[in-house]
């Protein structure tokens, strides 16, 4: 029988998601979020922070690149989410690895064993100091193309998924599926949703699926994903069943 003591369940902030996942993600664990450019891996993140700040929780966001920096402008212009505003409530801090003041971008003065060593420490020291509820880290590739070396980085994600657990912060980290990195990130995360695309006739329909989750059961259909001008969801029904 299911153990009824399972611990706090925390919502995605994404309708239909929970349901999928039997209540939400379990707290104090790594998520990661993964699919091909422009299925919605950003706002997904995005989303799963917005709902923390609307319940008074403390979020993070960890950019890793130059692109990953439009999230402030892309939310407001998208679905009129104000980022600048939860910054400025001391709800949502961004921690941009990209900024030179941290000495963590790519640079030939930074060895990559260092950064891998640094962007630990960064991000702990960080979770320390504002003891954030939610993490997204917004994306996994940079770091590889910093690191150079896909046993590197799966050691550092792994390392940066323990931090995120021994806090007890519940994280979401999207993945490209570039290099094969999604397959390899996967691996240690503690639940996968994939997002995607699946052509309808001559209709380009979003989809999503839960590939993983550890410790729960889950629907495993692949859904809709929607998305309009009031963020992403998930449809109830699914599709691509077929009927009996
Ligand atoms: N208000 C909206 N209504 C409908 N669709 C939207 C809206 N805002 C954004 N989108 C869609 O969401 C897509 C972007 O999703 P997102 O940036 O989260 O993808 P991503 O997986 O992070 O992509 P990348 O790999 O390029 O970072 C846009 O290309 C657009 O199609
Ligand atoms: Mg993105």
């Amino acid at each position: 029988m299911a153990d009824t003591t399972t611990p706090e369940r925390i919502s995605t902030g994404i309708p239909g998601l929970d349901e999928m996942l039997r209540g939400g993600y379990f707290k104090g664990t790594a998520n990661v979020v993964s699919g091909k450019s422009g299925t919605g891996k950003t706002i997904f993140g995005a989303q799963f922070l917005h709902e923390g700040t609307k319940k008074g929780e403390k979020t993070m966001c960890i950019i890793t690149s130059e692109e990953a920096k439009s999230i402030v402008k892309e939310m407001r212009t998208s679905f009129g989410w104000d980022f600048d505003e939860l910054v400025e409530k001391g709800l949502l801090t961004f921690v941009d690895i990209t900024d030179p003041s941290l000495r963590l971008q790519k640079s030939v003065e930074i060895a990559p064993s260092e950064l891998i060593k640094s962007f630990k420490k960064l991000v702990e020291s960080k979770i320390d100091e504002l003891h954030p509820d939610r993490i997204f880290i917004d994306s996994v590739e940079a770091l590889y193309l910093a690191i150079e070396s896909r046993y590197k980085l799966r050691t550092l994600i792994d390392d940066v998924f323990s931090v995120f657990r021994r806090h007890n912060v519940t994280s979401v980290i999207a993945v490209g599926s570039m290099y094969g990195l999604d397959d390899m990130v996967e691996y240690g995360a503690d639940s996968v949703v994939k997002l995607g695309r699946v052509t309808a006739g001559n209709n380009l329909q979003r989809s999503i699926y839960i590939l993983k989750i550890r410790g729960s059961g889950s629907i495993n259909e692949v859904r809709v994903l929607n998305i309009t001008d009031n963020g992403m969801s998930v449809l109830a029904q699914s599709p691509y069943l077929e009927s009996a």
